[in-house]
C-alpha cells in the first residue's frame, strides 16, 4: 500500500487546526510540510515556528520538504519543531553527503529531492545513505500545478537505481499527484504520494486519502 503524505500548502491556513485534525484523523500517514525560502524557489510559504504549532494536532510522521538554500542552518530547528523527516534538494547543496549526515546525526530520516530538469543519476552516489528519493513532478514552488509525464519515467529509472545498489531508500513522488495518475505512479515505483490540491480542493478530503491508500 502507498505511503499517502497531504501536503498542508494548500490547506485553509485560516482554519489549519480543523485541516490538520481531519488528516490525522483520516487514512493519511505523513504530513508533507512545504518550506520555501523566497531565494531557492520564488514563492515563500512558513517555516518551524508554524510546524511546531503543527505538531500539537497530530503524532503522524512529519516529512518536512525544504526548498531552501543552506539548510544545514537549520536542520535543528526543524528537528525541535518536531520533523521526522527532512528532504533537501540536490539543487541546492554543494555538500549534499555533509547535509545528509547532519540530518540523520540528530536521528530524523534524510531525503533528497530532485528537479524536473534534474536526471536521475545525479543521486547515484548519494542513493545508499538516504531513506527518501522525491522526485519533482512539477517545478517546486506552488501547490496545484499539473504533472509532468516524465516524471514517470525517472520514478522507473530511480527504483532501477535503488535496487541495483541495494539502497531502501523510498520514492517520494511530489506535484500535481492525483486520483488520475496515482496507480501510474505506484506501477512506476513511486512509494509515497504527496498530495495538495488534489486533497484539499475536494467537498471530502479525507475520502480522497481513503480511494489513494486504496490503491
Ligand atoms: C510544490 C510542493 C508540493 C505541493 C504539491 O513545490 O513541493 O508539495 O504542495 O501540491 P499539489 O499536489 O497541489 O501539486
Ligand atoms: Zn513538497
Amino acid at each position: 500500500m502507498p505511503i499517502i503524505a497531504p501536503s498542508i500548502l494548500t490547506a485553509d491556513f485560516l482554519h489549519l487546526e480543523r485541516d490538520c485534525g481531519m488528516l490525522d484523523k483520516s487514512r493519511a500517514d505523513w504530513f508533507h510540510l512545504d518550506v520555501m525560502d523566497g531565494r531557492f524557489v520564488p514563492n515563500i510559504s512558513f517555516g518551524m515556528s508554524v510546524i511546531k504549532q503543527i505538531r500539537k494536532t497530530s503524532d503522524k510522521f512529519f516529512d518536512v520538504h525544504l526548498m531552501i538554500l543552506e539548510p544545514e542552518k537549520y536542520v535543528d530547528e526543524f528537528k525541535d519543531a518536531g520533523a521526522n523527516n527532512l528532504t533537501v534538494h540536490f539543487e541546492a547543496c554543494p555538500h549534499l553527503h555533509r547535509n545528509i549526515q547532519q540530518i540523520k546525526s540528530l536521528g530524523m530520516s534524510a531525503g533528497v529531492a530532485i528537479n524536473p530538469a534534474t536526471p536521475v543519476l545525479m543521486l547515484q552516489d548519494i542513493i545508499k545513505d538516504i531513506d527518501v528519493a522525491l522526485v519533482m513532478s512539477v517545478n517546486p514552488g506552488f501547490g496545484g500545478q499539473s504533472f509532468i509525464p516524465q516524471s514517470i519515467q525517472k520514478i522507473k529509472e530511480l527504483r532501477t537505481l535503488i535496487n541495483n545498489s541495494g539502497s531502501s531508500s523510498k520514492i517520494e513522488v511530489d506535484g500535481g499527484v492525483s486520483l488520475k495518475n496515482a496507480a501510474e505512479l505506484i506501477k512506476a515505483g513511486a512509494d509515497v504520494l504527496v498530495t495538495g490540491n488534489a486533497v484539499f480542493s475536494a467537498s471530502d478530503p479525507a475520502n480522497i486519502i481513503a480511494q489513494l491508500k486504496a490503491l
